[in-house]
Parts: structure tokens; C-alpha cells; sequence
């Protein structure tokens, strides 16, 4: 069966940026309640900054939105310069007028994880849905903290991610040891029952990721293939990381 992702190839990282920001842009002026769902990483930093220029510039509104997060280290308090609350505060929300109490990321601290996870599911709900879901990807496809072998049915949970996963993040850690061994994470099926979703995707690292995503089968073997599922979803690409599409 071909494949139902829209695929967009653009020439580098600003590009990329440009095209994912300006999605959220239309939706937001469409629908200025909009549900938000966002994504931490360094592919998503740029598509920030230009969301941020956008409310600057163009005085693109985030006054009735709601914004939810994929996922966030459990253990890690939300002033943990780790922890993907305070990237969230330092790229989008303390640049905007987004209102604090409409956005939801996970509590990395929560003291019952299960009740965090399904609270947060029941936020989503009450707000009718994720209109737009940002999405990374990993190297080995995995999407939040869906790592392979993912249930397709997944929701919101606690995980363990993949060696492959930790190694990559211990990047932005000054000691990989400090690199939480657990997180909570959206769902396959929180983010498919968004009703669009984009990923970026940048650099050829994430080359084979993104071919064994689009153009390999569907399988929680590669969490990002499972995308294929959905009925409205785009990956943005610079040409690296769509150089092994054929
Ligand atoms: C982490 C996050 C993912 C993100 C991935 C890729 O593992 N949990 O949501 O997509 O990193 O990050 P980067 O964009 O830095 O390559």
C-alpha cells in the first residue's frame, strides 16, 4: 500500500522552519482557539523562532490557544534546564501572549505518573482535540517517546527510552549520567487522533528514519511509520534528511 504521508522537500533548516510555523500561523488565524500540540528537540528551536518573529512582526495571536506537550522527563522539575517545560517557556511560551494556565505539559515531579498521564489525556479531550501536532523524529523512528515496538493503540504513558535514544539525548546534558532513565509520553493514538499533524525532520542522520517512515511498512517497528495511518499528515524535510526516499 503507497503511502499517505505528504511529503515536502525543502532546501534547508530555515525553509523547514518557515513552512511548520506557518502552518501553526494559519490555523491559529482560521482559529484562534486552536489546540496546539508541540514538540520538544533542536529541529523544533527554529520553527519556534519563527513563531515568535511571527507574533512579533505580524502580530500572530496566542491569546485563546491551547498548547499541548508530547512528553517531558519524569523527575526532572519543570526550572530543570532539561526538562522540556523550561525549553517550552524559553523558545515559544515566554515570547508570546500564551496564557500559562493554557499550556499542558506533563509534570515531570508528579508524585502519581499514571494519574498525570490520564489527566492529561482527559484535558485533551475536554478541549475537543489537538487541532496540529509538531513532531521530531528519533534516529530510530521513534515519535515523542514512542520508541519501536510501540503499541499503535498507545496513550499516554510512562516509558523507558531506548539506549539509542538516551545516548543522543545525553548531548544536552553536562553529565550522561544525569539523563532521566523514564518519561511520560503522549501516545501512537494521542497523537493520530490529532486532526493534522506535521514533522520536521533535518540533517542526514535522520535519513534512514525517514525512509523506513514513509516508504517502509507500517509497523510499531518504526513508531513513525505508524503515521501512515493518518489521513492528514506532512513531513517537512530538508534534502539531507529526504536523501534516502526513493
Ligand atoms: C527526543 C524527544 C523527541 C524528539 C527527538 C528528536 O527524544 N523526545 O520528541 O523528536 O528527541 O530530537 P532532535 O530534534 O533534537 O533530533
Amino acid at each position: 500500500m503507497s503511502s499517505r504521508i505528504d511529503v515536502c522537500v525543502l532546501d534547508d533548516a530555515s525553509a523547514v522552519a518557515v513552512a511548520a510555523a506557518g502552518l501553526f500561523a494559519e490555523l491559529l488565524r482560521r482559529r484562534p482557539d486552536a489546540v496546539l500540540g508541540l514538540a520538544t528537540g533542536s529541529t523544533p528551536e527554529p520553527v519556534y523562532a519563527e513563531m515568535v518573529r511571527l507574533h512579533r512582526d505580524e502580530g500572530l495571536g496566542f491569546a485563546r490557544a491551547r498548547a499541548f506537550n508530547l512528553d517531558e522527563y519524569l523527575g526532572l522539575d519543570g526550572d530543570h534546564d532539561q526538562s522540556y517545560r523550561f525549553f517550552m517557556q524559553k523558545h515559544l511560551f515566554d515570547h508570546v501572549d500564551i496564557f500559562p494556565w493554557n499550556t499542558f505539559v506533563f509534570d515531570g515531579k508528579t508524585a502519581d505518573p499514571e494519574q498525570e498521564c490520564l489527566a492529561f489525556e482527559a484535558k485533551i479531550r475536554a478541549v475537543g482535540g489537538v487541532d496540529l501536532w509538531l513532531l521530531g523524529l528519533g534516529t530510530n523512528g521513534h515519535i515523542a517517546f514512542n520508541e519501536p515496538g510501540s503499541d499503535p493503540t498507545s496513550r499516554s504513558r510512562v516509558v523507558t527510552p531506548d539506549a539509542e535514544t538516551a545516548e543522543a539525548n545525553s548531548r544536552h546534558f553536562a553529565d550522561p549520567a544525569e539523563v532521566p532513565t523514564e518519561a511520560l509520553t503522549a501516545g501512537v493514538s494521542t497523537i493520530l487522533d490529532g486532526r493534522q499533524i506535521v514533522l520536521v525532520a533535518l540533517g542526514a542522520h535522520k535519513a534512514d528514519a525517514v525512509a523506513r517512515a514513509i516508504e517502509g511498512n507500517r509497523s510499531p517497528d518504526c513508531p513513525a511509520s505508524l503515521l501512515q495511518g493518518h489521513a492528514d499528515c506532512t513531513f517537512l524535510l530538508d534534502r539531507a534528511a529526504a536523501s534516502q526516499l526513493s
